[in-house]
């Protein structure tokens, strides 16, 4: 959801700002623009619709817009649709003020209307333009104050980068509900929505808090609270390898990423210095929790958004499965408004790749407010959920940058697989050799994987054959439906191809009535004892004209007689299969979005952190 990047230093801003927000560009994409604090008091800038690569061309690389104190910013459009006009920067009439903006400003409307009365004039469309233009009528010279007034006035959540034409040695980070972070290396200061925007100069960030600004000059940065007092802040080290933010040969971050899950998987299981397994024992350290107080959960509400949902769907297959543990899995969009009944002796856990995204938020928040503790499952150090979460279980598996989750979804299955084991053996609700059993498959998740992925030419076949199509079913029942969730999802974000993943069970309700000649079913079925029940609706769907690619354990050759096409996992405990079936149903969706020539990276309308409701 929009991207922000500042600068101010030694070097020249407008290209380390332009790399920013190209690392950035996967938080929306449908426009660019960047200001830079020109000689004479003039601030200097230029926007442009689409891809930040127009931008960047405009401006021969930053090249066209000398000064060394910048913003920039990439959109994800909210208010407005995409266009010049209601591209960041936006600016006072006079042009001495420039604001970027992520989020949403929700008493915009009121705000306009009293600006308007005052004799302000608006251009755009957006909700950020009053920012602006309110910033304008209480400026007297002390930006500090001037913004600090406005904060007081607006409603809703921002990030924001602003300039002050008249005072070029200085640029403000402000923060209220959407991320932000600020940087400083020997040369200069960053801002930044997300880390890997500065991970190429700087190592060395500061988390800005709700309702604080800085003041970031060429050498230092000074943070305030929105009453203008000064504040002392501990920088934190991020060890996130600088190549993680890069492709590294790899055409695309979406594939690189897919190769990085048997490293992530490996990460999690066992982070450095901290490994999760050991010996026999799980130790998940992070929960601080003793065994009697793992004993006494009785139910955990799993909430999460898109794909980290899915994951959760998972886990509660596998967290009730091996602890018996009741476990109800939520939309965070939907437990938010619909007054969760939380009893005593339950727990949230809330799952989210960027530790961002609003909604999940707003689920954690509320479940905080009524008095129970949250877990997050959380791959961003340091983001929001990380830091509002009583506990935090993180899922190492290094920036994400793809739109479409891969390694992240990984990671957190595996989090949630450890979850259970460890609440298996407290429950007892095991054997000591199922748990033994479960130890040892779990360590051979990583090499499955890479095994997995290093047969990606035969499904690369495969996916050339459905480029065209129209739609495409998922189907499969327990464990194997959380998969159809997410093969699917995976599929229609990148190719634009309608998908619906189904419980098998309940296609012959409804969906079995969009079946036509051809139609590509993908029947997931990873779960020995429901086999035949599986197989019974390929049958079904056969006979109306599907053609079904079954996903399965390569055990399970019978099922050649039903399937037209068939992809083998290698054999794996029942529990885990979700981790070795979601490999060749990746590969899938990212040939055939490669094979349409999509843009797999950056699909159309979506963002990679979704930090608006
Ligand atoms: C967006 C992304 C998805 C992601 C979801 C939740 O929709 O495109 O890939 O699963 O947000 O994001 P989170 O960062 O909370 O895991």
């Amino acid at each position: 959801m929009c991207g922000i990047v500042g600068y101010i230093g030694k070097e020249q801003a407008a290209p380390i700002i332009l790399d920013g927000l190209a690392k950035l560009e996967y938080r929306g994409y449908d426009s660019a623009g960047m200001a830079i604090a020109g000689e004479d008091h003039q601030i200097n800038y230029k926007k442009a619709v689409g891809r930040l690569k127009v931008l960047e061309e405009l401006t021969h690389g930053g090249e066209t817009m000398p000064g060394t104190a910048g913003i920039g910013h990439t959109r994800w459009a909210t208010h407005g649709a995409p266009s010049d006009v209601n591209s960041h920067p936006h600016f006072n009439k006079e042009k001495t003020i420039a604001v970027v903006h992520n989020g949403i400003i929700e008493n915009y409307i009121y705000l306009r209307d009293y600006l308007m009365k005052k004799g302000y004039e608006f251009i755009s469309q957006t909700d950020t333009e009053v920012l602006a233009h309110m910033l304008d009528y209480y400026y007297k010279g002390n930006p500090l104050e001037a913004i600090t007034k406005v904060m007081h006035r607006v409603e809703g959540s921002y990030a924001l980068g602003v300039l002050f034409a008249d005072q070029p040695d200085q640029l403000f980070a402000v923060r209220k509900d959407s991320p932000l972070i600020v940087g400083q290396n020997e040369d200069g200061c960053f801002i930044a929505s997300d880390v890997p925007a500065i991970l190429k100069y700087t190592r060395k960030v500061y988390f800005v808090e709700n309702q604080e600004v800085v003041r970031l000059r060429e050498d230092h940065m000074h943070f305030y609270t929105i009453d203008e007092e000064e504040i002392h802040k501990e920088p934190t080290l991020i060890d996130w390898d600088a190549n993680a933010a890069e492709k590294c040969g790899y055409e695309h971050f979406m594939l690189k990423e897919m190769y990085e899950q048997p490293k992530a998987i490996k990460e999690t299981l066992m982070p450095q210095n901290n490994p999760r397994i050991r010996g026999d024992e799980i130790t998940i350290e992070e929960l601080d929790m003793t065994d009697d107080e793992l004993r006494a959960i009785k139910k955990l509400h799993i909430v999460a958004c898109g794909s980290a949902y899915h994951a959760g769907v998972t886990g509660k297959y596998v967290i009730e499965g091996l602890a018996r543990v009741s476990v109800e899995v939520d939309l965070a969009s939907e437990f938010r408004y619909r007054n969760p009944i939380l009893e005593e002796g339950s727990m949230v856990i809330v799952i989210s790749q960027s530790g961002e995204t609003a909604d999940t938020l707003a689920a954690l928040r509320e479940s905080k407010a009524r008095g129970f503790k949250v877990l997050g499952i959380v791959n961003v150090v340091g983001s929001s959920i990380a830091r509002e979460a009583d506990k935090v279980m993180y899922t190492w598996a290094g920036p994400e940058i793809a739109v479409a989750t891969t390694k992240a979804y990984s990671a957190q299955l595996i989090a949630l697989y450890l979850l259970a084991m460890k609440l298996a053996r407290v429950n007892n609700t095991v054997t000591k050799e199922e748990y033994q059993k479960l130890l040892c498959d779990i360590k051979l998740l990583p090499d499955q994987v890479e095994l997995l992925l290093n047969n990606k030419n035969h499904i690369q076949k495969f996916a050339n054959r459905y480029i065209g199509a129209k739609d495409v079913f998922f189907i499969g029942r327990g464990i194997d439906y959380a998969i159809s969730l997410e093969g699917s999802l995976k599929l229609k974000e990148i190719s634009y191809i309608h998908s619906e993943a189904y419980a098998a069970g309940e296609l012959k309700h409804g969906t079995i009535s969009l079946i036509e000649d051809k139609t590509l079913v993908a029947a997931v079925s990873t779960q020995e004892a429901l086999y035949q029940k599986t197989i019974s609706n390929m049958v079904e769907l056969k006979a109306r004209g599907a053609f079904v690619l079954a996903v399965t354990n390569e055990d399970n050759k019978a099922i050649e007689k039903e399937a037209d096409y068939v992809i083998y996992i290698p054999k794996t405990n029942a529990y885990f299969t979700n981790s070795l079936a979601i490999i060749p149903l990746q590969l899938f969706s990212y040939y055939v979005s490669l094979g349409k020539g999509c843009d797999v990276d950056k699909p159309r309308n979506l963002a990679k952190s979704v930090t608006v409701e």
